[in-house]
């Protein structure tokens, strides 16, 4: 370690190959000090003061949200900056037509210079983390070192830290180097904003084949917090193509029925589309006896266990999830879970030191201050909270979290659910045939763009998986594995295809959502199970009305319709994209998609124009 660097640890490191890397990057970053974090309450605490007296943290009302703390970030960093992400794979056609490539020599030479003395002034951090219960046989280790104390407190939420990773590490174990800074370095002297950042230059760049991450620029979300896109999502998946595993964008969640019968379901819908309020649904109380439980809301690595099933752990250990539209409604278990030890980003405050968001209480509180730092004026048609206001909060606060949430060997997975943000086109609840057209329904999934990433706000893009902004390769290659993984196992789980989106005329959602999705859960479970029936639709199986259970909801046999019914010329403008999606990847397209689409476009002409469950009605 350069000599005259002050270098604090509170344990000993003996992983030489760590040590070394450190001392490479300290060398580069020119911090003013060093620090190992041990992942303990007394670290979390003294550095969440430490934000406080810079500014950066507001401590919030200790009666109402108790050892919580809200704060804003620059403007110009408020989420995911995809035309910013780079998959420096050696070749560029390893990294595929979705993703940013850059030769990783010239990225290299472009991040040396950028991070040669980035940090001055600031203190380096050393996180040693675990994605996925510590010690288990799915969990993987990283290492992020970072110059933001913000990125350390949402870390020990986020992730297991600390020592105890260091001892399962060992001298000699396998990690992802995670290297961060926000890209703001002071000179002596020099006063520190609330948010570093660097406003004008930002890269958040992976090297699949050396396991290795470098983000500069950025202090948001799944920019700075490497093991979460980057690490859970980028480079996992690589890893797991080529150890035939699968890396996802996928809630896990467990369906319990009256009979006390558990599955497990994971679905991927992409981002802040409702993962969240699905992986913590509260069933209606007219479904007496059906209950949900949580294992994760965003990511979900899973692997075919020996007696043939798929088994799938949560790599996380905390929830950044979307604040703005939770609410007691939507999502009283998420209400629950961030009532406390919470970190609130970009919402806004109350008179009484309390948060707010849209979508929180019908009337915004009077004397807000909005996610700018300034007195909220309602009349200016400004939102108060930021879109992508987000809350980092503890996993083990949820309410309906599973019992099984860190069984190392993770949970048996018996369906995949996929689903975007559609207004029109595609039906409530679909199941695929087979796992093939399954895998073509998953790749061809569109959904309306949200607030959560960089892009024009509500315009229809194709995004496979729920996995575009997040697959570490090639889009193609990642077809393939797909394919491939479900031949290679005896009995794949069922594929579904939901849309809570879809509009009327007047442009309100025709599904009320959030709890009642559950009526689409139970068709779900019980037609895994061959407990219930189905229709043969163009597009795949879905239940007729008297298949839902519809207790306790007033929805009439019309409006299940018009979430169901499909409409050919609609159908016809999806498949024209589908090409589209499929003509940028040609080269390695899995061929058996050219025969499916071609298969539900004759199913689709032998259909009525506007096909329906309920024609004679
Ligand atoms: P990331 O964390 O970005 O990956 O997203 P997520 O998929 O976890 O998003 P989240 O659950 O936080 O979704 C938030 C948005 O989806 C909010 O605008 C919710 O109001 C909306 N939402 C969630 N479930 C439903 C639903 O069933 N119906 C409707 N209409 N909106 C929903
Ligand atoms: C997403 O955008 O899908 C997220 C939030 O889950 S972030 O971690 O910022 O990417
Ligand atoms: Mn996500």
């Amino acid at each position: 370690m350069t000599e005259t660097l002050e270098n604090k640890s509170t344990y000993a490191i003996r992983h030489a190959k760590v040590l070394e890397w450190v001392d490479e990057v300290a060398r580069l970053c020119k911090p003013d000090r060093v620090r190992w974090c041990d992942g303990s309450k007394e670290e979390y605490d003294e550095l969440c003061n430490l934000l406080v007296e810079k500014g950066t943290f507001i401590r919030l009302n200790p009666e109402k949200r108790p050892n919580s703390f809200a704060c804003f970030s620059d403007p110009s960093d408020v989420a995911r900056v995809e035309d910013r992400t780079f998959i420096c794979s050696r070749r560029k056609e390893d990294a595929g037509p979705t993703n940013n490539w850059v030769d990783p020599k010239e990225m290299k030479q472009t991040l040396d210079r950028l991070m040669d003395g980035a940090m001055a002034g600031r203190t380096m951090y050393v996180i040693p983390f675990s994605m996925g219960p510590i010690g288990s046989p799915m969990a993987q280790i990283g290492i992020e070192i970072t110059d933001s104390e913000y990125v350390v407190v949402n870390m020990h939420i986020m992730t297991r830290v600390g020592k105890r990773v260091m001892d399962v590490l060992g001298p000699d174990g396998e990690f992802v180097k995670c290297l961060h800074s926000v890209g703001a370095p002071l000179k002596p002297g020099q006063p520190d904003s609330k948010w570093p950042t660097n406003p004008t230059t930002k890269y958040i760049v992976h090297y699949p084949e050396e396991r290795s991450i470098v983000s500069y620029g950025s202090g948001y979300g799944g920019n700075a917090l490497l093991g979460k896109k980057c690490f859970a999502l980028r480079i996992a998946s690589a890893m797991a193509r080529e150890e035939g595993w699968l890396a996802e964008h996928m809630l896990i969640l467990g369906v319990e029925n009256p009979q006390g019968k558990k599955t497990y379901v994971a679905a991927a819908f992409p981002s802040a589309c409702g993962k969240t309020n699905f992986a913590m649904l509260i069933p209606p109380k007219e479904m007496e006896g059906w209950k949900v439980t949580t294992v994760g809301d965003d990511i979900a690595w899973i692997k075919p266990g020996e007696d043939g099933r798929l088994y799938a752990i949560n790599p996380e250990y905390g929830y950044f999830g979307v604040a703005p539209g939770t609410n007691e409604k939507t999502n009283p278990n998420a209400m629950r879970t961030i009532s406390r030890n919470t970190i609130f980003t970009n919402v806004a405050i109350t008179e009484d030191g309390d948060v707010w968001w849209e979508g929180m209480t019908k009337e915004p509180p009077k004397n807000l201050i909005n996610w700018k730092g300034q007195k909220h004026d309602p009349s200016s048609g400004q939102p108060a909270a930021h879109p992508n206001a987000r809350f980092t909060a503890p996993a083990s606060q949820c309410p309906s979290i599973d019992p099984e949430w860190e069984n190392p060997n993770g949970v048996p997975i018996g369906a995949f659910i996929f689903g975007g943000r559609r207004s029109t086109t595609i039906p409530l609840i679909y199941q695929a045939h087979n796992w093939n057209y399954g895998v073509y329904l998953a790749a061809t999934m569109g959904s309306e763009m949200t607030a959560a990433a960089f892009g024009e706000i509500g315009k229809v893009r194709r995004d496979p998986f729920a996995m575009l902004p997040f697959c570490g390769y090639h889009m193609g290659d990642y077809f393939n594995h797909w394919l491939q993984f479900g031949r290679d196992i005896p009995n794949p789980p069922r594929i579904f295809g939901v849309n809570w989106f879809r509009k009327d005329e007047q442009g309100n959602f025709i599904w009320p959502g959030f709890g009642e999705n559950m009526r689409v859960l139970r068709w779900v479970v019980e037609k895994i199970s061959g407990q219930t029936n189905a229709v043969e639709s163009p597009i795949g199986w879905m239940p007729s009305y008297d298949d839902i259970d519809w207790r306790g909801l007033d929805f009439s046999r019309e409006d299940f319709d018009r979430l169901m019914s499909i409409d050919r010329e609609q159908w016809k403008q999806e498949l024209l994209a589908h090409a589209e999606l499929f003509e940028r990847m040609y080269d390695r397209l899995p061929k058996e998609f050219i025969f499916m689409r071609e298969l539900l476009l004759s199913s689709l002409w032998r259909s009525p124009e506007k096909w329906s469950l309920e024609p004679e009605r």
